[in-house]
């Protein structure tokens, strides 16, 4: 559709979690526009929903090697070094920054910040608030921050605006985005953001799974509009299930509850149906080794005991404890009827997190001019094929000064020219728009044949039937051209990218788990998987 209106900006910011408002705060400061835009409302993204925590070596201690070392292993050998390395270093002082900024971290009798401890992590060094409500903290304390600044001019918010595609100029440099935009005055329906820059923090793509622990924004919008217009994607086959996601019985979708990891942090272990302890003997670590480890040990177990779940048992923790460390966790168990104070909790793996994403270098750039990518839509190498728990707080805060920095810098050299008056930029949108109603459909393919255990014959399976409904969309070409079409769209072309590149893994590494190729195969597949589509869609 052609756009109804037009907004200009230095920098556009899409998206309103960790990573997107640290980013924009940043950025408001240096430059003279900036225009962040938001797909719901400002608090609704992943950011929000984060329980365990953000991860820093804080603790006196600690040390950022360390740090460093638990990360690299976490990664199963795909990590870029030089990016943990900013990441971990980087970090404590971020974190520090954040608390200056106002967000209220747990703290011990002393005044210190209290430190836990999750899966994969040597040492206690995940920071928390709330007990376990550290995303619902940052984002208001990010949120705060950017009230106190809304007035000034440099500064606008954009809420309820899908980004439908970037825009790029006749050099294929990024110069802006459509937006489809419900119910904000003038700019109401479809527009263009124009700018010299475009970060994508839009989050994850979680919702391309029947069960995941994303909230329903998460349909992979900003890594399907950079894929659509050739941006280089990287390692998304390295999808994280969470191991301890609480189980509501079979064929339950959507959002489902996160048990967070920082419960086993605190002591509380998994049990089968028989109540065997099965992940001791199985990691130096037990029920805190690595996510991916831990998730592959429970489809294991479920495969032997023809069970669709195994049990969190925090029971000895007592329920002042629980009540106290995990005041939502335990809400929310006891409003679904389940107490973790008194009962074993029923739990299974669920999608949880992107590892990969947009290939970014050091300053978040993609290989797309002008472009850049921060947070879960990013892959900066960080995470490899699989991420430490609670390093994605983190890598959003890092990256977001690191993108906001280079920006500047970039500003001040010349290098980000202004766009062309009259230059309007074409979008790169796809020929036609999935029905809504093939979300399900798109689901149910990714989740049999492309989930937590894949082999050559189910990614196939789930190739072809991602491909029939890819043909249906031409053939129908009855999508109402509204944002459920392009969201289902985006996790179709998500999904596709997804299953092609599982596929073509032929081992088993971090989160990618193939059950044809049980072992990792580090002579034939350490590395990175790269894709770009062309920009004429092959
Ligand atoms: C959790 O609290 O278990 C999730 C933390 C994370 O995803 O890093």
């Amino acid at each position: 559709p052609q756009p109804g209106w037009t907004a200009h900006a230095d920098v556009i910011v899409v998206g309103s979690g960790i990573a997107g408002l640290t980013t924009a705060l940043q950025l408001r400061q240096r430059v003279d526009r900036v225009l962040l835009v938001t797909k719901t409302v400002l608090n609704e993204g992943s950011t929000m929903w984060a329980q365990g925590g953000i991860a820093a070596a804080l603790d006196p201690a600690d040390s950022p090697e360390d740090h460093l070392r638990d990360t690299l292993v976490a990664g199963v050998g795909v990590c870029d070094v030089e990016a943990v390395r900013a990441l971990v270093t980087e970090g404590p002082g971020r974190v520090r920054e954040l608390v200056a900024l106002g967000a209220e971290f747990d703290r011990d009798a002393d005044g210190e910040i209290k430190l836990t401890r999750e899966g994969g992590h040597h040492r206690d060094r995940i920071a928390h608030a709330g007990g376990d409500a550290t995303g619902r903290e940052i984002s208001r304390a990010l949120i705060a921050a950017l009230r106190r600044v809304q007035d000034d001019p440099g500064i606008e918010v954009i809420e309820h605006a899908l980004v439908l595609d970037l825009l790029l100029d006749d050099t294929g440099r990024a110069c802006g985005v459509t937006l489809h935009v419900i119910g904000e005055g003038q700019r109401d329906g479809v527009g263009a953001a124009r700018a010299r820059a475009v970060v994508l923090a839009t989050g994850g793509l979680g919702q391309v799974y029947a069960a995941t622990t994303n909230p329903s924004v998460a349909t992979g919008d900003g890594l399907a509009a950079a894929l659509r217009a050739g941006a280089e994607i990287a390692d998304v086959e390295f999808v994280q299930f969470h191991p301890t996601v609480l189980w509501l019985g079979p064929g339950s979708s959507g959002q489902q509850p996160l048990i967070s990891e920082a419960v086993r942090g605190e002591g509380a272990f998994l049990v089968d149906k028989d109540g065997a302890r099965f992940m001791e003997g199985r990691h130096p670590l037990a029920d805190l080794a690595p996510r991916d480890v831990v998730a592959r040990a429970i489809v294991e177990r479920m495969r032997e005991t023809g069970e669709d779940h195994v049990y969190l048992d925090a029971r000895h923790l007592g329920a002042a404890f629980l009540e106290e460390r995990f005041p939502s966790i335990v809400a929310r168990c006891r409003e679904l009827g389940f107490d973790p104070a008194t009962e074993l909790l029923p739990v299974a793996p669920a999608q949880h997190y992107a590892s990969g994403g947009v290939r970014t270098d050091l300053h978040g750039r993609t290989t797309v001019e002008g472009l850049y990518a921060c947070g879960e839509v990013s892959c900066t190498g960080v995470h490899g094929a699989n991420r430490l728990a609670s390093n994605s707080l983190l890598e959003g805060l890092v990256f977001a000064h690191r993108i906001a920095d280079d920006i500047t810098a970039r500003l001040a050299a010349g290098e980000l020219p202004p766009v062309p008056a009259g230059e309007a930029g074409r979008p790169k949108g796809p020929a036609t728009l999935l029905p809504e109603t093939a979300r399900v459909e798109v689901q149910a393919a990714m989740t049999r044949g492309s989930g937590a255990v894949r082999t050559a014959e189910s990614t196939a399976a789930t190739a072809l039937a991602l491909a029939a409904l890819a043909e249906r969309s031409l053939d129908e070409s009855a999508a109402e051209p509204g944002p459920q079409a392009w969201e289902t769209t985006n996790l179709l072309q998500v999904g596709q990218l997804l299953t092609h590149l599982a596929a073509r893994r032929e081992e088993t590494r971090g989160g990618h788990v193939r059950d044809d190729f049980r072992d990792l195969d580090d002579e034939h597949w350490r590395g990175n998987q790269r894709a770009t589509r062309s920009r004429d869609g092959s």
